[in-house]
This record gives structure tokens, sequence and C-alpha cells, in this order.
């Protein structure tokens, strides 16, 4: 689980990320500061939600969390967001956090779990129906790429105790 003194680490870990590029929807000059970041995972930790940090022995490689809709009737629903180092990228980790938020998501009553992942990154979609999320729904031109370029997204959804749901 996550914790506040991770916040340096973790806005690290996402300013590699969108360096990279792949699979991100924003840029350098949008990441959060570090007050933001640790404000976050201070949000997540006061709302009881899903909050995974992954790590080697060099440091943090990888997040993953569920952020659930803070109303009675909408709680049952929750926003997953993941992100593995490039470094580290390709050898289970993102399967293992995956996996670990929905275990989460089963035990915690959260019945409906949804993501976002743009038309072009199919090892996310691949990794993500792989542990039963289907797509909702696409939604075109909803992303627009650095060089000016219009990309769809998908919405993925989950449903606990639904096989290949
Ligand atoms: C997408 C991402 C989370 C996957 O994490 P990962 O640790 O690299 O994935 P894993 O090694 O656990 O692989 C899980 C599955 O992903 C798929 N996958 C992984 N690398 C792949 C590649 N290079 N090409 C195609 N599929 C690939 C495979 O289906 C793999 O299944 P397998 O375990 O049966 O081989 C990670 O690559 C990442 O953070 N990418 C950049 C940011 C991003 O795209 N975040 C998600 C935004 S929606």
């Amino acid at each position: 689980m996550v914790a506040p003194e991770d916040a340096e680490a973790i806005l690290e870990h996402t300013r590699v990320l969108t360096e990279d590029g792949r699979g991100m929807v924003f840029g350098l000059d949008e990441l959060p500061s570090v007050d933001e970041v640790r404000s976050r995972i201070e949000k997540f930790l006061s709302d009881a939600d899903c909050y995974l940090v992954a790590h080697d022995d060099d440091g943090l490689i990888g997040t993953i969390d569920i952020a659930r809709i803070q109303r009675r009737r909408l709680v049952h629903n929750g926003m997953l967001t993941m992100g593995v180092h490039p470094r580290a990228q390709g050898q289970g980790v993102g399967r293992a956090l995956v996996e670990a938020a929905l275990a989460w998501a089963e035990v915690n009553g959260v019945e409906r779990v949804e993501l976002y992942t743009l038309d072009s990154n199919a090892r996310a979609q691949k990794l993500y129906e792989s542990v039963g999320f289907r797509l909702a729904w696409r939604r075109d031109a909803f992303h627009r790429r650095p060089d000016g370029t219009l990309e769809a997204d998908l919405v993925m959804e989950w449903r606990a105790g639904v096989p290949g749901s």
C-alpha cells in the first residue's frame, strides 16, 4: 500500500513515464507538484481506496490505483489507473499489480471497475482483457496527440464475479 512518503518517488515515476510518452495523455509541462501527489495519496488513504506500489532493489517500478466514486449509491464503481516504469515493463509487474488491485476490489465491494486506454495502447489492452476487462465503448477523436492529430480511446470495464465481463 502507498504511503505519503512515496510522493517524490511517484512523481519521478510519472515524469519518466510521461517522458517515454507511450500510453500517456499528458505532457511534461502538466506534471503535478510533489504536494499535489502527496495530497492525492492522502485522499486515497482517507477514502480507504486502493493504491499499490511495486518496488525493486533500485526503487519504485510501478503504481496502480482504484478510486471509488464517493457517493453511497455509486461507491461500488471504481476508476483504475496504472503505470510500470519502462525499465521494468514486460516482466510481469503490470499483471501482478492489476491482479492485486482486482483482488482488493473483490473483497471491498467494488463491483465495477472502469479504465481509459488509448486506442494505440495494444499492450495495455491485452493485459486488461486477460484479467477480464471488456470494451464498454470507444470515444473517437478523444485524444489530441502532440502533433495535432486525433486518436480514439477505449473505455473498458470489469465486473466482479463475471468471468470475461
Ligand atoms: C501497459 C503496462 C501497464 C503493462 O505493464 P507490464 O508490466 O509491462 O506488463 P506485464 O509484463 O505484466 O505483461 C502483461 C501483459 O501485457 C501484455 N504485454 C506486455 N508487454 C507487451 C508488449 N511489448 N507487447 C504486447 N503486449 C505486451 C501481454 O499481454 C502480457 O501478458 P503475458 O503476461 O501473458 O505475457 C506498462 O507497459 C505501462 O505502464 N506502459 C506505459 C503506461 C501505460 O500504458 N499505462 C496504462 C495506461 S491505460
